[in-house]
C-alpha cells in the first residue's frame, strides 16, 4: 500500500487502493472554538479508515472575520490547495461562485435536513454548502450566585444590568475582586454584529439592513439598546470586553469570574464539563428582551461545509462532507460539543436528550432565530456588517453617543447600498 502510494504520488496526491479505487489526499480548512477541532479530527480518522483517503486540517484563527479575509484570498486566486472549506452560515451569497453545486450529489439526503438550513445555503438555485451545525446563543448564568443573593433570572436587559450590579457589589465587598457582571463578544468583528443585533432587535429596533434591503437602523429603540450596552463597559463588564471574542468570554466565565455570559451553544458542554470550575453551577436561558411586551432575539449562527470549485478531488470531497454531516457524526457532535444538529431526527434521539438535554431544550430558540441580512446585502454583506460593528464598537468605547453613531451608520449604509444592494 505504501509502495503503491509512493509510485502514484505524481498524480495529484492520489494512490490506488486495494479495491481499485483511488485514495486521495484531501485538505479541509476549519476555524474552531472549544473542542470543535478535536472532534473533527476523530471523525476524519474514521473517514480515513473507511475510505482509504487521507484528510489534513488547515487551522484558522478563531475570528470568523479573519477567516473570511483569508478564504477570499485563496478563492480569488483559485487555489487548488484547499478542497473543503468550513463556511460561516452568512457567506453563501458572497462566495457562491467558488463552490461546487451540491444539489445533485445530495438528492438522497436533503430531506433529512431542517429545510431552513438548506434554504440559507441556496443561492439562485445552487446549493453552495451542506449545513454542519447551527447555533443560537444563550444567556449563561451562575445559578449559585443568583440564589445567594435571592435574585431571579433576568428577563430584560435592564434586570440583567441591575442584578449584575447588585451581586458584584456584594461579592466585591467579600473580596471577590476578579468577578465581572456580564461578558460577551465586544471586539470589533462579526461577533459584535451578532450581539448588537440581539440588543437592538430585542428593543424593537429592527435590523441594520432589513430583509427587503431597506435601512431603518437610525431609530430611538436601537439608540436605547446601544446606550444601555455602552453603560455596561467599566461597570458590569470589564473594559477588556471591547476585545473579547467567543473564547475570551468563555474563559472568564468558565474560570468562575463572571455572573452572566452571552455565548453560543458550544460553551455549554465546556462550562458543564468535568474539568470546569463552574460545573453544576450554571443555568442557561434565552437572552433578555428590551422590556415588557418585547421579545428576546437570538442571532442565527452556524457553520457549513462547501467543496471548492478549484479542488482536484471534488468527488472524494463530496463524500467527506456527506460523511461529516451524517446522523452518527452529528449525534456525536451534539453530545460531545453541544453543537445543535442540522438533521431533524437528531433532536429526537434519546441518547442526545439524555446526555445533552440542552439540544432538545434549545430547538424552539433555534426555530425562532434572527438571520443576519446577508441575503439582502448580497456581496456587500461583509462591508455592511463591518460598518455596523464599527458604529457599535465606537458607542461602547464612548466614542460618540448612540444617536450620533446610528445617524452616521445610516448614511454610510445608504451610500454602500447605492441604487441597490
Ligand atoms: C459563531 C457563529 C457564526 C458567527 C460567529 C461570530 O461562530 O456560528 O455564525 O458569525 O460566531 O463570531
Amino acid at each position: 500500500m505504501t509502495l503503491i502510494r509512493h509510485l502514484m504520488t505524481g498524480l495529484a496526491g492520489a494512490a490506488l487502493l486495494a479495491t481499485g479505487a483511488i485514495a486521495e489526499d484531501l485538505t479541509i480548512v476549519h476555524g474552531s472554538v472549544g473542542r470543535d477541532q478535536e472532534v473533527l479530527r476523530s471523525q476524519l480518522d474514521k473517514f480515513e479508515a473507511q475510505t482509504g483517503h487521507t484528510v489534513t486540517i488547515v487551522s484558522m484563527p478563531e475570528s470568523t472575520t479573519d477567516q473570511f479575509g483569508q478564504y477570499r484570498l485563496w478563492l480569488s486566486a483559485q487555489s487548488t490547495d484547499i478542497d473543503v472549506y468550513r463556511l460561516d452560515v452568512i457567506w453563501a451569497p458572497q462566495l457562491a461562485e467558488h463552490f461546487v453545486d451540491l444539489t445533485e450529489a445530495t438528492a438522497d439526503i436533503r430531506d433529512q435536513f431542517i429545510p431552513s438550513t438548506l434554504e440559507g445555503q441556496t443561492v439562485d438555485g445552487k446549493l453552495v454548502a451542506l449545513p454542519m451545525f447551527i447555533g443560537a446563543p444563550a444567556l449563561y448564568y451562575r445559578q449559585d450566585l443568583l440564589e445567594k443573593y435571592g435574585q431571579e433570572v433576568p428577563a430584560t436587559w435592564a434586570e440583567l444590568t441591575e442584578t449584575a450590579a447588585l451581586i458584584l457589589e456584594g461579592e466585591r465587598a467579600e473580596g471577590n475582586s476578579d468577578l465581572q457582571g456580564f461578558v460577551f463578544q465586544g471586539a470589533a468583528y462579526e461577533g459584535l454584529t451578532c450581539n448588537a443585533m440581539e440588543w437592538v432587535a430585542s428593543y424593537g429596533g429592527g435590523n441594520f439592513v432589513e430583509p427587503d434591503g431597506s435601512i431603518g437602523i437610525n431609530n430611538p429603540q436601537a439608540a436605547e439598546a446601544l446606550t444601555l450596552a455602552a453603560s455596561w463597559i467599566g461597570t458590569i463588564a470589564p473594559e477588556g470586553v471591547l476585545n473579547y471574542k467567543e473564547e475570551d468570554a468563555r474563559g472568564v466565565f468558565q474560570s468562575g469570574n463572571a455572573i452572566f455570559m452571552r455565548n453560543w451553544n458550544y460553551a455549554y458542554a465546556l462550562v458543564q464539563g468535568d474539568d470546569s470550575p463552574v460545573k453544576g453551577m450554571v443555568g442557561v436561558t434565552q437572552l433578555p428582551s428590551g422590556g415588557e411586551g418585547m421579545s428576546s432575539a437570538a442571532t442565527l449562527g452556524g457553520w457549513e461545509l462547501g467543496v471548492s470549485k478549484y479542488s482536484e478531488h471534488q468527488e472524494a470531497s463530496i463524500e467527506l462532507i456527506k460523511f461529516l454531516t451524517n446522523y452518527e457524526n452529528q449525534k456525536e457532535r451534539a453530545i460531545v460539543t453541544s453543537r445543535p444538529p442540522t438533521l431533524t431526527a437528531v433532536y429526537n434521539d434519546a441518547d442526545v436528550a439524555a446526555e445533552q438535554p440542552f439540544i432538545p431544550l434549545w430547538k424552539p430558540v433555534l426555530d425562532g432565530t434572527l438571520a443576519r441580512p446577508s441575503a439582502a446585502a448580497k456581496r456587500k454583506y461583509n462591508e455592511a456588517s463591518s460598518l455596523f460593528w464599527t458604529a457599535v464598537h465606537n458607542t461602547l468605547s464612548g466614542n460618540g453617543a448612540a444617536e450620533e453613531n446610528l445617524s452616521r451608520l445610516e448614511a454610510e449604509l445608504t451610500r454602500l447600498r447605492g441604487p441597490r444592494w
